[in-house]
Formats: C-alpha cells, sequence, structure tokens
C-alpha cells in the first residue's frame, strides 16, 4: 500500500505544477508542529530562490489549487511560506480501512527478493553467557524479523566462539581433576561415548575458575595454550572432549535463547570455518595480497581517502596460529560458497568496528566477496548500571544472562499477583511474558549504538515508554472487542468511517503511519523507530479511550466505526510487538 505521506505529496506535486513551479519543490511531511495542522509543505521556501518570488505568494498559488483535493483539506499558506494541511475525513476513513483489508497492513514486500546471513548471538561455547551477548541476541532476532517482514530470505547464524583458549582451559582443568580419563590418553583413537564426563554445571564452575587460575599460575596458562593447540591440530583425545564440551554448552545455549524468544538457522561457529583456512591463505600468498611483517602474516587494508589508521588485516600469528580476522574471513569463503548472500550483517558490541573495517575490506580486496555483496556493521553500545558503568552483579561480577532474566521475572511475578488480575496457576507464564517484553523493549526503544542504563523499576513499569505499558494497552483492546463479540457483536460488520472527533482523528493518523514507520525501519535497521511509534500509538489509543465511549456508544454506526479502528490499531501493536520478538498475554 503507498504510503499515506505520498498520496498527499502526489496531490501537492500535481499542485505545484497546475501552478506553473517544479513539483519537486512539493516535499509533504508530518508536521512539526501538531497544534497548528497535520501534514506541511515548506516547498515555497525553497522554490522562491528559484523564482525570485516571495515564498508566501508561492504558497498562497499553489493552495488555490488544492481546493476541492481528494486527500486534503483545510490547506493554507501561512507566514512565512508554509502550506499547512489536513488529511481529509473520508479520505483518512477510508485509507485505515484500506489498511485492515490489505496484507501486512499494508506494509508490502521489497520488489527485490534478496539473501541475507545474518550473523548475531555470537555467544562462546563453555562461558556462560553474559548481558554483552543480551544486545546481539535481542537487535539480531529483532531485525530478522523486520528484513523477513520486508519479504527477504535471512539466515540467521548464531556464529558460536567455539575455537578458542576457553577450550584449552577447560581441557586442562578437566585433566587436573580427572587424568584418568581415556581421553587424555596420548594412543587415544576412540569415537566418544554417548555420555559427557561432566554437566552443565560442572562446565559453568570449571571455566571462570580456569581463567581465572591462569591468570595466576604462568604455567597452568602454557598448557591450557598447549592443549588449544594440540585440539585446533587434531589430537584426538581432545577433539572428543570438544565434542562433549559443544553438545553439554550448546543445549544449554539453545535453553537461553529460548527463553528469550531468539532462534538461530544455523548453528555454525568458529570451528566450521577452520578447514577453509588453508586454501585461503595459500590464494592470499599466491595473488601477492599477503606479505610478512615481523613474522606475522598480514594484508593491508589502509586506504588513501583513511582519516584515521587502518592497521593490516592479522592472517597468521609468527607462531602460524589464526585469529579472530581470519577466522571470519574463513567463514566469508564459507558463506559465498554455500549461501552465496546479496549481504552480510554483523551485529556485535561497537568496539569490534575496527575489526569488521578490516575484515570486509580484506574481503572485497581479495575478492572473497564480490564487489557487489553488502556488508554491514552494527554495533551497539554498553549496557549500564544505574551507576552509568557496565552492567555488574551487585557482588561486582559479570552479571549471568540467565540471572538477569530470572530476577527480572520475580519482580514483574510480584506486580502481576499483587494486580490479582491473573488466576495465580497463570501469574508465571504472565509474568515471563511481560517480563521479556520490559526487557526487550526497554533494549529496543533506545538507539542501538548508544549506551543505555539498565533501569529495572522504569522498564517494568506499567506507564510510560515501557514494554508492559504497549501490552497493557494491547490487553485493553483485546479485553473490549472480546466484551463486543460476548455481548453478541460481529465484527465483519464493523467498518471504519469519518473520524467524529479530534480524539478519534489522532488516533486514525497515528495507526495511518504505519507502513511509513515500517519503510523507515527497515531501511535505516532501526528498531527503536518501531518502538517510537507504537508509543505514539498506545498513547493516541489510551486519549481516545478516556474521551469516548465504546461499549456504551449508543449511535450503532459509530460504535462499529470504533470497533473497526480498535481493531486495527490491535493488529499494528499486535504485529509491531512480533517484530520486536515478544507476545502479549490475554490478561495481566
Ligand atoms: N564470539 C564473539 C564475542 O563474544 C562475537 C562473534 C561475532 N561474530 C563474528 N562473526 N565475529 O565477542
Amino acid at each position: 500500500m503507498k504510503k499515506l505521506v505520498d498520496f498527499l505529496e502526489e496531490e501537492m506535486k500535481a499542485a505545484f505544477e497546475k501552478a506553473g513551479y517544479d513539483p519537486n519543490f512539493a516535499k509533504v511531511t508530518v508536521s512539526n508542529r501538531p497544534d497548528l495542522c497535520e501534514y506541511q509543505c515548506n516547498g515555497a521556501m525553497a522554490a522562491a530562490k528559484t523564482y525570485h518570488k516571495a515564498p508566501m505568494i508561492i504558497a498562497g498559488d499553489v493552495a488555490v489549487h488544492l481546493e476541492g483535493s481528494e486527500a486534503l483539506e483545510d490547506v493554507q499558506a501561512v507566514n512565512p511560506g508554509f502550506i499547512n494541511m489536513k488529511v481529509k475525513k473520508e479520505f483518512l476513513g477510508s485509507y485505515t480501512q484500506e489498511m485492515r483489508e490489505a496484507n501486512q497492513l499494508g506494509v508490502e514486500h521489497d520488489s527485490q527478493k534478496r539473501c541475507i546471513i545474518l550473523d548475531y548471538g555470537g555467544a562462546n561455547v563453555a562461558k556462560p553467557l553474559h548481558v554483552g551477548h543480551l544486545r546481539s541476541a535481542i537487535i539480531g532476532e529483532c531485525l530478522k524479523r523486520i528484513l523477513r517482514f520486508k519479504g527477504h530470505e535471512v539466515i540467521g547464524d548464531v556464529h558460536l566462539g567455539d575455537w578458542g583458549y576457553q577450550m584449552g582451559l577447560v581441557i586442562t582443568e578437566l585433566r587436573k581433576r580427572n587424568p584418568e580419563l581415556v581421553y587424555f590418553d596420548e594412543q587415544y583413537e576412540g569415537e566418544y561415548p554417548e555420555e559427557a564426563p561432566f554437566t552443565i554445571n560442572d562446565l559453568e564452575e570449571i571455566y571462570p575458575y580456569a581463567s581465572a587460575y591462569a591468570k595466576e599460575h604462568e604455567d597452568y596458562k602454557e598448557e591450557a595454550l598447549a592443549a588449544t593447540f594440540e585440539l585446533q591440530n587434531g589430537r584426538k583425545g581432545y577433539r572428543a572432549l570438544w565434542k562433549h564440551i559443544m553438545r553439554v554448552s550448546i543445549a544449554d545455549l539453545k535453553r537461553n535463547y529460548e527463553n528469550l524468544n531468539v532462534t538461530f538457522d544455523l548453528w555454525k561457529g568458529e570451528a566450521d570455518a577452520q578447514p577453509y583456512i588453508p586454501d585461503m591463505v595459500k590464494m592470499m600468498k599466491e595473488k601477492g595480497f599477503a606479505h610478512l611483517d615481523q613474522g606475522a602474516l598480514v594484508v593491508d587494508v589502509k586506504e588513501e581517502t583513511d582519516t584515521k589508521e587502518i592497521p593490516p588485516c592479522m592472517i597468521l600469528k609468527s607462531d602460524g596460529a589464526a585469529l579472530y580476522d581470519t577466522t571470519d574471513l574463513a567463514t566469508l569463503v564459507e558463506r559465498e560458497k554455500l549461501y552465496h548472500p546479496d549481504e552480510v550483517i554483523y551485529m556485535t558490541d561497537k568496539r569490534q568496528e575496527l575489526h569488521f573495517v578490516q575484515v570486509f575490506r580484506c574481503a572485497k580486496k581479495t575478492g572473497i566477496v564480490p564487489e557487489d555483496t553488502k556488508l554491514t556493521f552494527i554495533g551497539f553500545g554498553t549496557m549500564n548500571g544505574k551507576d552509568g558503568k557496565p552492567f555488574k552483579t551487585r557482588a561486582g561480577g559479570v552479571m549471568r544472562l540467565s540471572d538477569l532474566i530470572h530476577g527480572i521475572n520475580e519482580e514483574m511475578y510480584k506486580k502481576i499477583a499483587e494486580n490479582r488480575t491473573v488466576a495465580p496457576e497463570e501469574a508465571e507464564k504472565t509474568a515471563q511474558m511481560v517480563g521479556l517484553a520490559a526487557l526487550k523493549y526497554g533494549d529496543l526503544s533506545n538507539q542501538a549504538a548508544k549506551d543505555y542504563v539498565f533501569d529495572l523499576d522504569k522498564f517494568a513499569s506499567f506507564e510510560g515508554n515501557t514494554g508492559p505499558y504497549i501490552l497493557y494497552t494491547i490487553v485493553r483492546i483485546k479485553s473490549i472487542l472480546n466484551k463486543y463479540k460476548e455481548n453478541g457483536g460481529d465484527m465483519a460488520e464493523c467498518r471504519i468511517s469519518e473520524p467524529h472527533s479530534e480524539s478519534e482523528r489522532g488516533l486514525m493518523l497515528e495507526a495511518a503511519k504505519f507502513t511509513a514507520v515500517m519503510e523507515q525501519a527497515y531501511e535505516e535497521l532501526a528498531p527503536h523507530k518501531i518502538c517510537g511509534y507504537i508509543f505514539d500509538l498506545a498513547n493516541s489509543f489510551n486519549r481516545f479511550y478516556h474521551e469516548n465511549r465504546i461499549l456504551g456508544e449508543e449511535d450503532k454506526e459509530k460504535q462499529q466505526g470504533y470497533l473497526a479502528l480498535l481493531d486495527l490499531v490491535k493488529d499494528i501493536l499486535m504485529t509491531s510487538i512480533g517484530l520486536l520478538g515478544f507476545e502479549a498475554p490475554e490478561r495481566m
């Protein structure tokens, strides 16, 4: 469906032309003075220079030609040359009714379907998920849904950190504790048995312990590094242990992501890229892209236009070990081979930006990806505590994701139990749903690149710009619609007609912006645009709700118009939260 503002602009263009001016000046935008008008055009000011005329004269000339317009009313030229306007009642009514009947509320698929790989989540195997991984998962999941809503094929890949030093640490500690295990036998040749010699609880304790111990003990660290090296070079027993670690850890990660309503199509990781490294390195050497620099193999990626120093991409360390750059490049080799994507989008902490600049340049320069493949990096800011410092536990340690979620759910449960709107047996499930909305909305409503403060009291509030407020609004609308149906009302008879009051008009105008908002959120890959919009929409609804009797309305036609509008608003809100990645309960 065409955006509402495009209809308005079309008429504006025709009016400019009829008045003898270039229609390119006829840009229409949402008014920045909603007290004066709904939409505005500032084109007369820009045209004034071209035509050597006062803007007010031009605005007046144009306004004349908008009398009797199909979509606009109250068109006024005002000093010093703005054209102010309102949307015609009938037009607003038919536009919003059409949204109800359209597929996806009028949001169309892009004309060109693209294959996009979304690299997000980025959890590290054997290490607990921490809040830093939370943002990647939340924002990534949302972008995946937005891109699919626009009709693209999106492959979400968790890209596990499953090949690093942490594996060597865990193996070393396991060896210290259980030297008798067959896996430590140098001659070990067997396949790994079903049963892992540890549980997830063991793993969660082992990694932090080993990591801290290695920092204090140089020989232990050496041992862990050696174990990492041996694992990477194919020592059978270590490979078997590695598989165990992977299985136990991934099962746990899946549970965690499930609680966040986050899913991945691919559970690949750094390890999957390793087989591609030798050929890739060979190619880089043979084609003269790579050279030795103090023993390390590097590819220069700086460009003349750089304003700051971009160091070379590191392919191999002097001891021949691969690095983070190497793995990401080899992963691109695999992605190109298996999926041939039109775009790859990466979502990590913004502190990794330089790494991705280097990798992207190197991949293009060496031909790992074709010139027209888009490589996009989205960096997000840090989630801070109320003290403005990176989020910590009370004891000062790194906050584990599962503890954070547990804390939110508990807080939510207390509130919901107090409200007594939900049967006790439903309360826990409801608390989880509302808790997830609080967490995700609290994150997504901020521009991704910015740091933000995680403030549970604020995020969990049923009032203000929060997830629970949005859910509360949805629940309220649903309950009105349900009551109407219970009393024998038939939604099939309800259609949106013209607005009858200012508050109804305001609500219709907000609803009509949905297509434009979605387009912007998609083009800028900006979930916060959706949050800002649904907050405005929920406010408009609540104003309408307080100023009008809906179920008590006696004029039947008016009432049916109200209900149809409510139905549309509910659908917009439900679709939007679905894109943000959470759901609404029936009651709260
Ligand atoms: N595992 C990494 C981390 O914890 C994030 C991986 C991001 N994706 C990538 N292709 N490098 O920082």
